[in-house]
C-alpha cells in the first residue's frame, strides 16, 4: 500500500512538492516518498514551533544536499518576517569520508558502497544558491 499525505490543499504538502520540483535535480519521482515527507514535516513543524515561541536568532541547516529541506525552511521563515538562514554543506561531492569507527557502527565495510553513497549525495553550490535566491528572508 502506498502511503502519503492527502492530495488536498494541505499547506505543507504543497510546499513540499514545490520545493521538490524546484530543487535541482528535480525530486518529482520522490514526491510520494512518505518517509521523506514525514521527516520534512517534522522539520517544518519544528521551525514553525520555534518561530511561534518568539525565539530569536538565526537558523542553520547543516547538510542541505540539493536544498529541498532548506527551501522548506526558508519558506516558513520568510512567511514570518526577516530571519537569516545559514545553509552549510561541503559541496564537495557528497558525504564526509568515513573513519573506521563509522564503518563499524553502521556495518558499512564495502568501499564501493561507500563511494556510491558519497557520489549520490553530491550537490552543487550554485544550484542551491539559485534555488534559495527565490526566498528573500
Ligand atoms: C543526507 S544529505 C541531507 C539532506 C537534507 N538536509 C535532508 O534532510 O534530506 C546530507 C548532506 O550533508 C552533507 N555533508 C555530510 N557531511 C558533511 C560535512 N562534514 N560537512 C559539510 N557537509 C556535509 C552532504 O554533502 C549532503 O549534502
Amino acid at each position: 500500500m502506498v502511503q502519503h499525505f492527502s492530495e488536498s490543499e494541505d499547506p505543507f504538502l504543497n510546499l513540499y512538492k514545490q520545493a521538490a520540483e524546484r530543487a535541482n535535480p528535480p525530486r518529482r519521482n520522490r514526491a510520494q516518498n512518505f518517509e521523506k515527507q514525514r521527516r520534512f514535516y517534522v522539520v517544518y513543524q519544528m521551525i514553525r514551533h520555534v518561530l511561534d515561541r518568539g525565539s530569536e536568532g538565526d537558523v542553520a541547516e547543516c547538510g542541505c544536499w540539493h536544498g529541498h529541506s532548506a527551501y522548506i525552511i526558508a519558506s516558513v521563515l520568510s512567511d514570518k518576517g526577516p530571519r537569516t538562514l545559514w545553509v552549510f554543506d561541503s559541496f564537495e561531492g557528497g558525504l564526509s569520508d568515513k573513519i573506521d569507527q563509522d564503518r563499524e557502527a553502521i556495518g558499512d565495510t564495502s568501499p564501493e558502497k561507500t563511494l556510491a553513497k558519497k557520489q549520490h549525495y553530491a550537490s552543487n553550490f550554485e544550484q542551491v544558491k539559485a534555488l534559495l535566491a527565490e526566498k528573500t528572508i
